[in-house]
């Protein structure tokens, strides 16, 4: 009785863990990417989630900032401070510091036996990153293996369900190799994981490149002044042969429109704009006024909320005190 009762719970008990790298301030690209759902998942604890994890991933930080610790020591708080703002509840939510959990580094050590070098290398977003920080073979092996210390991150807390963007996907699936494996080695012992992905998994960036990032310097950050949003949506990429009002402009690949179809609730009249647009008559500054107040509508709350947080700070390191104790 009581061996069924512990083999179930397995599988009930549905907890989430999400966390961020705490390089720089979040962007737009995580609030549709992942936020927004890790602020859904929370208000399901109690229906089909018990518990909701949120973690600083300052030791996955540092596997390519070795050079620059403080960068991540200082990211830590404002990263927290992006996510309260946005609406993350610590009284929901347990906050947490990666690097002052212990059992997450023990367990990386157990799971770096199971997963060989070439599986680690051939990791599309771990082979992207790599490429985009000009690593080549002198990749640190840290960074190679993230993956596996991803997969502690969620399963010590017995995590399953994990809110990500879009290009997180390749580590989670090799994530739940190490689940299978480790299980089919030692025994169950652990849940497959469930990403959980929003129906705008990838931003563009205001450059028209494929991923808002900080390290490219396309995106727009969710702590952002009106006149920071003004300039970006400005400096957006439309569609490079509209250059008269009359000319028939291109919807497709235009960023403007890209970001109204995701930020814009008025759909229909998104869908008017686009009929004008596609026939020529209406202005790229036309469209991009209305941008500018969508997303100022957004971020002005969230803004004026982190404001407040940045006055109390020692609030925020008592959050993450409990969290780490929790
Ligand atoms: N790799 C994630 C990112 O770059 C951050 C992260 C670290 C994470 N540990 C995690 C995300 C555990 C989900 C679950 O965004």
């Amino acid at each position: 009785m009581e061996k069924q009762a512990k083999n179930s719970n397995i599988n009930i008990k549905k907890t989430v863990l999400t966390g961020d790298r705490p390089t720089g301030r979040l962007h737009l690209g995580h609030y549709v990417g992942s936020i927004q759902n890790r602020i859904a998942l929370q208000d399901k604890i109690g229906n089909s989630i018990d518990n909701a994890f949120y973690m600083l991933a300052d030791i996955q930080a540092l596997t390519d900032n070795s050079d620059n610790p403080e960068k991540v020591s200082n990211n830590v708080l404002e990263v927290a401070m992006d996510n309260i703002a946005c609406g993350l509840d610590p009284k929901k939510t347990t906050f947490f510091i990666q690097s002052c959990i212990p059992e997450i580094a023990e367990l990386t050590v157990l799971f770096l036996n199971l997963v060989t070098l070439a599986r680690l290398r051939r990791n599309p977003t771990v082979k992207n990153e790599m490429k985009q920080k000009g690593f080549g073979e002198d990749v640190p092996a840290g960074f190679l293996s993230y993956p596996i210390s991803q997969t502690a991150d969620i399963l010590f807390c017995g995590g399953s369900i994990v809110p990500v963007g879009e290009d997180q996907l390749p580590v989670l699936e090799q994530a739940n190799e190490i689940v299978d494996k480790f299980n089919s080695i030692y025994g169950e012992t652990f849940s497959r994981i469930e990403p959980v992905l929003s129906n705008a998994p990838r931003l563009v960036g205001i450059d028209g490149n494929a991923k808002a990032s900080k390290s490219l310097g396309n995106a727009i950050y969710i702590s952002d002044s009106y006149e920071e949003i003004k300039r970006k949506v400005m400096a957006m990429y439309t569609d490079p042969e509209h250059i008269h009002v009359n000319d028939p402009g291109k919807v497709e690949g235009n960023v403007v429109f890209t970001y109204l179809d995701i930020f814009d609730t008025d759909k229909a009249e998104v869908a008017n704009l686009k009929q004008q647009y596609k026939k020529g008559g209406l202005g790229d500054v036309a469209i991009k006024n209305r941008l500018i107040e969508v997303l100022e509508k957004i971020i002005a709350p969230i803004r004026q909320k982190r404001l407040e947080l940045e006055k109390n700070p020692e609030k925020i390191m008592e959050i993450l005190k409990q969290g780490n104790e929790k």
